[in-house]
């Protein structure tokens, strides 16, 4: 299949993502649209008591980049703690992926947010944004950031 101008990674996510499906028992779900592009992900984590996301998920009806970017944004935050999730962001998942060319940066912007969003949703349930000043001023709107790389 040609990549044009897409890493072997970014095929490798987008033809075979990681972690795809529905979490009945996840503990926060992100759902995040681009209003532009229509396309739609949604997030799903497992947290433990000690805060390390146990597992994440992910449903993504959009581009390849989108596709790609929300599987390996799964892969990045198995294993971490919530305070280190909410230091992966789109450029390090773009990074993770061997990079994107710079008109699809913007779909990196949506798994960067989509994660956050499902983080909030689960310290919204635990009564417990307030411990993370960092997510104060975090607007699930703002997806069109990168567009011009
Ligand atoms: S074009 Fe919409 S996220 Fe990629």
């Amino acid at each position: 299949m040609p990549q044009g101008p897409y890493s072997e990674k970014v095929m490798e996510h987008f033809l075979h993502p990681h972690n795809v499906g529905d979490m009945p028992d996840a503990n926060g779900t992100g759902h995040i649209g681009n209003p532009t592009c229509g396309d739609i992900m949604e997030l799903y984590i497992k947290v433990d008591e000690k805060d390390i996301i146990t597992d994440a998920k992910f449903k993504t009806f959009g581009c390849g980049a989108a596709i790609a970017t929300s599987s390996m944004v799964t892969e990045l935050v198995k294993g971490k703690s919530i305070k280190d999730a909410l230091e992966v962001s789109n450029r390090a998942v773009a990074e993770a992926l061997g990079g994107l060319p710079k008109i699809k940066m913007h779909c990196s912007v949506l798994a960067e947010q989509a994660l956050r969003a499902a983080i909030v949703d689960f310290l919204k349930k635990k009564n417990r944004l307030n411990e993370f000043p960092q997510l104060k001023n975090f607007k699930p709107e703002d997806v069109e950031r990168e567009h011009n790389g």
